[in-house]
C-alpha cells in the first residue's frame, strides 16, 4: 500500500501565511521515514492532513489511489504529539485502550503498562504513561501506516528506546509504514531508512 500526498498547501486562515505550500510526500508500507523541521514548520499540521483530521487543504492525499477520510477505522493511524488531547477524559484507561481493538496483555507488558493503570482516569497518568496507551491503540491489526508525531518526546531515553524497538518490530512484522516525526537526529538516523526535512519557506520534498 502507499500514501501519496500531492501538492499539499494549507493555511489555518484565509488571511494568514501558508503553513505548507506544494508539499509532495510518498510513503509505502514497509518503509520507515523520518520527518524533521524546525518548530512551527508544519509537521503536526501535515500529519493531521495525511490522516484526515484536517480536510480543508489544497492538493490531494490518496491511500492506494483512494481519497483518505476518517469515517470508520482509518488504516493510517496518528499518534499525536499530546496524548492528553486525544484520549477521552471521561473514559477509564481500560475502555480507552479497547476502543478499536483488544490488545493482548503481553503487548501491554512490552510497553511497560502496569495493570493497575487500567483502572485509572487519563488525568491520573503522566504524559509518558498515557502516550504508551496511545501507541498501542494505534497498532490495531488493521493499521497499515503509523504517523508518529513526536511520539516519544516526553519519555526518558531508556523508555524511548524500549517503545521504539517494540514499534519497529511490530511494523516490520506486519509491514506497517511509519513516518517518524522528531527533532532528535540520532533517533531518526537509528530508526529510519531516510529522513526528509520540512523547512520554512520552501517545503517541496519527496519521500
Ligand atoms: N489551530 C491552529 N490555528 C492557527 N494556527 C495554528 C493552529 N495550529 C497550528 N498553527 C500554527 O501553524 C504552524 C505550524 O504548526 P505545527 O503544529 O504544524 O508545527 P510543528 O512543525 O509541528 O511544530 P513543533 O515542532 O513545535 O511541534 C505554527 O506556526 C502554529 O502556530
Ligand atoms: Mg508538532
Amino acid at each position: 500500500m502507499e500514501i501519496k500526498g500531492e501538492n499539499i498547501s494549507f493555511r489555518y486562515n484565509i488571511d494568514s501565511d501558508w503553513i505548507l505550500k506544494d508539499v509532495n510526500i510518498f510513503l509505502k508500507t514497509n518503509q520507515i521515514i523520518g520527518l524533521m523541521g524546525s518548530s512551527g514548520s508544519g509537521k503536526s499540521t501535515l500529519c493531521k492532513i495525511l490522516t484526515g483530521y484536517i480536510n480543508n487543504y489544497e492538493g490531494d492525499v490518496y491511500l492506494d489511489g483512494e481519497k483518505v477520510n476518517n469515517n470508520g477505522f482509518n488504516p493510517i493511524q496518528l499518534v499525536f504529539q499530546h496524548p492528553e488531547k486525544t484520549i477521552n477524559p471521561k473514559w477509564k484507561m481500560n475502555k480507552a485502550l479497547n476502543e478499536s481493538w483488544n490488545p493482548p496483555k503481553e503487548l501491554l507488558d512490552k510497553f511497560g503498562i502496569q495493570q493497575s493503570w487500567l483502572n485509572r482516569w487519563p488525568n491520573e497518568l503522566s504524559g509518558g504513561e498515557l502516550q504508551r496507551f496511545a501507541v498501542i491503540r494505534a497498532l490495531s491489526p488493521k493499521t497499515k501506516f503509523l504517523i508518529a508525531d513526536e511520539m516519544t518526546t516526553m519519555l526518558d531515553a531508556v523508555t524511548q528506546v524500549q517503545i521504539w524497538q517494540n514499534v519497529i518490530n511490530i511494523a516490520k512484522e506486519r509491514k506497517i509504514g511509519v513516518l517518524v516525526v522528531s527533532h532528535d537526529k540520532k533517533l531518526l538516523n537509528r530508526l529510519c531508512d531516510e529522513t526528509i526535512h520540512l523547512n520554512i519557506p520552501f517545503k517541496i520534498f519527496f519521500i
